[in-house]
């Protein structure tokens, strides 16, 4: 197993406000990460913005203001979410940052000696709001873009191109190693883009000024996605002074995770790995194409103007609430939805009436029966639900290396019903009148313990609450490794507090 773990999500337009699509990646991102922390493996997590292109060009001289200082200010806006989300990433990358674009221009000449980037002319419709030439499939009936509903232009102008069209073979051996998922878009990819004839793509614009120049040619600046897809690289210093991170973590035994919206897996399945191969690079592990945040039936999206403000539903509830109902209700395979009703019953369900219930009727049964702290030495090594918690961990950590993050989640509530009908079964309440003070140590040891198993496995997700999840059954040391947490020897403190973490929302 890999003992070095990299993170990537793209990194966003640097032309709005982000919205629940974009926390929805990032949070991802953020709780895989954690989790990697969790069983030992040293981690790297990258996000960042994508700053330059026609797109921001324009929107900033709308706004009256010179390209940087417009990205300047809604970066501070990006950084400032990520902050309210507990997002912990190790990089921020801005494709304006000095050591990015030396790097961009080094990854161009590269191509260019290689002879897998040369000059020609293009002709085609381009998307500004995807900032992508557009092949028919995805236009619609109307003649506008499916994706962002706008018209596109069409551009004719002398270009580089990489050589796309050679790496037809590369790219289907590349898809049989599963390093796309899910497999609908595997088979998407093929059908529309590798079967009918890959076609070169355009790399530069004479027409375009805020981007980075060629050194070869500075009339010709890099288009885009060239720029963007290199961030992932670029982050951990390629073609810089100080490689050290890219050797550690775009090495042969890191684990290479990339988030992504399905709108953007043709770059990234498709581009990205042939970049990577001109460079002479490994490929990543894995491509999680993921399915998109609807508001009625269409994506959300800055463009379409429909978006939920992450930071209102934050400030509405908590940043652990958001960060719950994106790991648990949101599969990547799928499309999904996020309205204020589905939000708050997930809240409701899971954190209140389950786990936040198991833990108060915990404390206080403990507080109750036994002034705080349980003396009494138990025998419960070979009890079913030790035995499940056990093995809960197992379950959970294997979900987690499949990244089926809401999986792993559904495990781990379905433990915490199980535990609160063993409350109901075993009724401490009785075993504390009849005065069977052993068999209530054993339950209540029984339950103690296997919060400890929930708090610890829901804390990369509940990342503002899990200490005070922990401390309100006498825990209050770092959080063990997973596999250190199976042995489950935990010897706990006296509970001198009583709190409800997970209040009901009405
Ligand atoms: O595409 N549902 O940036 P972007 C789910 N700069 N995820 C969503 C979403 C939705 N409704 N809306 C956005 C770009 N996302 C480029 C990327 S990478 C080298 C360059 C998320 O600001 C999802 O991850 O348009 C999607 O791929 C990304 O935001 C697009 O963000
Ligand atoms: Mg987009």
């Amino acid at each position: 197993m890999s003992k070095t773990f990299y993170v990537t999500t793209p990194i966003y337009y640097a032309s709005g406000d982000l919205h629940i699509g974009h926390t929805y990646t990032t949070t991802l991102a953020d709780i895989l990460n954690r989790f990697k922390k969790s069983v030992g493996m040293e981690t790297f997590f990258l996000t960042g913005s994508d700053e330059h292109g026609q797109k921001i060009e324009t929107k900033a001289k709308e706004a009256g203001m010179k390209p940087k200082a417009y990205v300047d200010q809604i970066v501070e806006k990006f950084k400032n979410l990520w902050g309210l989300l507990d997002i912990k990433y190790d990089k921020f990358i801005r494709t304006t940052d000095l050591e990015h674009k030396k790097s961009v221009q080094q990854i161009f000449t590269k191509l260019l000696h290689k002879d897998l980037i040369y000059k020609g002319n293009y002709e085609g419709l381009y998307c500004v709001s995807c900032e992508e030439f557009l092949i028919a499939d995805q236009i619609d009936e109307n003649g506008l873009c499916k994706v962002s509903q706008t018209k596109p232009k069409m551009l004719s102008e002398e270009t580089y191109f990489l050589r796309v069209s050679k790496f037809s073979d590369f790219l289907t051996t590349l898809f049989d190693n599963d390093f796309l998922t899910p497999d609908s878009r595997k088979n998407e990819m093929f059908k529309n883009f590798i079967e009918p004839g890959l076609e070169d793509l355009s790399v530069t614009r004479i027409s375009l000024k805020w981007g980075i120049p060629t050194t070869e040619n500075p009339e010709h600046v890099i288009y885009v996605w060239l720029d963007a897809l290199s961030n992932y690289i670029t982050a951990l210093g390629y073609a810089q002074k100080d490689e050290t991170l890219l050797n550690k973590f775009w090495s042969a035994d890191t684990e290479i995770v990339q988030y992504v919206g399905k709108e953007i897996t043709r770059f990234h399945s498709i581009y990205w790995p042939i970049i990577l191969n001109g460079l002479e690079l490994r490929m990543p592990n894995k491509l999680i194409s993921h399915g998109w945040i609807l508001s009625k039936d269409t994506k959300m999206s800055k463009s379409l103007g429909n978006v939920i403000d992450p930071i209102a539903i934050i400030n509405g509830f908590s940043s652990d609430a958001l960060r719950f109902y994106i790991a648990k209700e949101l599969p990547t395979e799928r499309d999904g939805n996020f309205t204020e009703e589905l939000f708050v019953e997930c809240f409701n369900t899971n954190l209140a009436n389950n786990v936040g219930n198991l833990i108060s009727r915990t404390n206080n049964m403990i507080t109750k029966y036994f002034s705080g702290i349980i003396l009494e030495k138990t025998n419960i090594e070979n009890h079913s639900l030790i035995i499940s918690g056990k093995k809960l961990i197992d379950d959970y950590i294997s979900d987690m290396n499949d990244y089926q993050i809401n999986k792993a989640v559904e495990k781990v509530m379905k433990f915490g019903q199980d535990l609160n009908k063993f409350i109901e079964e075993e009724k401490p309440w009785v075993l504390d009148k009849e005065g069977q003070t052993e068999k209530l140590a054993e339950v209540l040891t029984i339950l103690q313990k296997n919060i400890t198993i929930i708090s610890h496995l829901l804390a990369p997700i509940l990342t503002k609450s899990y200490e005070e999840m922990l401390s309100q059954i006498g825990y209050n040391q770092k959080l063990l490794n997973l596999q250190e947490l199976k042995k489950n020897d935990i010897e706990f403190d006296k509970i001198t507090s009583r709190k409800i973490i997970f209040e009901r929302i009405n």
